[in-house]
């Protein structure tokens, strides 16, 4: 598969196959995401991962709680309170595994450099055969000073991109994308 074709077949796996992650595969996507480029070289990303079914349904547990909680600073997500109150979804999808890109204080835009990381993780594991999910929703709880302070992260760290990884369970019809809106073409 060469880069345009992963960009082109690429879509976002809700479904899971409860097969684990090889550490190898893990690392060489890892890797994949260090290779994006960032402001001033800077590099300014740093992972965490939780791996295992349980403990990401307890991570999606509290993610819910949290947001249930908080609605009302996020009126975006009210369409998803239904969800969110459903003890049976996870949001996480039944993922093996959570990868978090975490961005550092460092270079004058981290946070956009770990977005680019984010995109080669994703492409990365595509190629591979492996599906992704970017999880915005449980970001909220990964930024609670109390639960970086939990997990070891530093509170000048952002966790700009949740990412769920696992082999696909079946396909899914990509989402109709829009052409390119051209504002100015000289
Ligand atoms: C910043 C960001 C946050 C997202 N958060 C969620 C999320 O919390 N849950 C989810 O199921 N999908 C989430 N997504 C995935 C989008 O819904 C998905 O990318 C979009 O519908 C387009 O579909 P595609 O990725 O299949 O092309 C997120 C994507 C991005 C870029």
């Amino acid at each position: 598969m060469n880069v345009e074709e992963a960009i082109a077949s690429r879509y976002s796996v809700r479904r899971f196959l409860p097969r684990p992650l090889e550490r190898a595969t893990l690392d060489a996507v890892l890797v994949a995401a260090t290779q994006a480029p960032s402001a001033m070289n800077a590099q300014p990303w740093a992972f965490g991962i939780v791996e295992g079914v349980a403990a990401l349904q307890a991570l999606s547990d509290r993610a819910k709680a949290y947001l249930l909680e908080r609605l009302d600073q996020y009126p975006m997500l009210t369409r998803y309170r239904r969800i969110l109150a459903n003890p049976e979804h996870t949001v996480f999808y039944d993922a093996p595994a959570l990868v978090i890109i975490y961005s550092r204080p460092r270079g004058p835009q981290p946070e956009m450099d770990c977005c680019l990381a984010a995109m080669n993780f994703m492409l990365a594991a595509w190629e591979r055969g492996l599906g992704t999910c970017w999880i915005g929703l449980a970001g909220m709880l990964l930024n609670d000073p109390a639960v970086k302070e939990e997990m070891g992260v530093p509170q000048d760290h952002v966790a700009v991109a949740p990412l769920v990884i696992g082999y696909p369970d079946g396909e899914t019809p990509r989402v109709a994308k829009e052409p390119p809106v051209i504002l100015f073409h000289r």
